[in-house]
């Protein structure tokens, strides 16, 4: 069993979650993502690491509440017990000297993109970071980002932070704030994602994306979270998550990111809440 150390609403309906994972947190990098089981009979869900604590043993995540097993994961206190915390899994991000790098989040994503901001930093490049909400009391972790970032950017679709509109004006967003990014790496949900992909590939940017499937087992067993990357099947949990946003086919990922929707989101529709789509990441 892993211990809950912290499960807090940092926005409205993105929780940070530590959880005691000593052998997780031993291995763990940026880029990758475990997966978590609330109770014996919770679905297995597929969190992006935030951050980790490698002394105490702990590890951080940023997962929104969309679906049943998150409204589980939601309800956890500290102290409470997890069955499941299996990790770290996926390949992690690669870090190397690659000049200027900006990264592009969104939601949770703003949480897992920290630790690729800061291995990036401390590989010498120049890291800058655009975050981006619907408004400005759904930006956080603003100031974990600015002390291993040039510079934070925000943009929110209301304009009460930073630029207004959306991942759309990403290509205006760089002249006007002077960046030239060598690369560029998107963490969040999957209109983020795609939206950045589409605005970089003409301009010759490579950008590379955290893809966020329906995952099940997460070592390459189930095949729930293949995906068509440059023509060619892969399954995230083992050949990504990271992939060259390029070359993901974005029409077929959202229309199996899609599957599981009516299960997943029946828990909600039966308790009178809201939901758009499963999984936390
Ligand atoms: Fe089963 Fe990736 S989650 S193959």
């Amino acid at each position: 069993m892993y211990r809950v150390i912290e499960r807090r609403m940092i926005v409205p309906n993105l929780h940070e979650f530590i959880v005691e994972a000593p052998a997780v947190a031993e291995s763990v990098e940026a880029g990758n993502f475990v997966i978590v089981r609330p109770d014996e009979f919770g679905e297995r869900t597929p969190l992006s690491v935030a951050d980790w604590d490698r002394e105490a043993g702990t590890v951080t995540s940023i997962f929104m509440q969309v679906g049943g097993s998150t409204a589980k994961l939601a309800a956890l206190k500290p102290g409470d017990t997890i069955p499941t915390y299996a990790g770290p899994l996926g390949k992690e991000t690669e870090i190397e000297n690659f000049g200027t790098v900006l990264c592009v989040a969104g939601c949770y994503g703003i949480g897992s993109i920290y630790p690729v901001a800061r291995a990036l930093k401390a590989a010498g490049n120049k890291v800058h970071a655009l975050i981006e909400a619907r408004s400005s009391f759904l930006l956080y972790w603003e100031d974990k980002l600015e002390e291993v970032c040039e510079s934070v950017v925000s943009l929110t679709r209301d304009g009460t932070a930073g630029y207004k509109g959306h991942i759309p004006r990403l290509d205006e967003i760089l002249t006007l704030e002077k960046i030239k990014p060598d690369l560029i790496i998107v963490n969040g949900c999957t209109f983020v994602m795609m939206k950045a992909s589409k605005v970089t590939q003409p301009l010759g940017i490579k950008t590379i994306v955290n893809m966020n499937p329906i995952m099940i087992d997460g070592t390459g067993m189930c095949g729930v979270c293949r995906l068509t990357v440059g023509g060619e099947t892969k399954f995230a949990c083992v050949d990504g998550p990271d992939f060259d946003g390029h070359a993901v086919d974005w029409e077929e990922f959202l229309k199996r990111r899609q599957t599981y929707n009516p299960e997943e989101t029946q828990p909600l529709r039966k308790s009178g809440c809201a939901s758009r789509h499963s999984g936390g990441r």
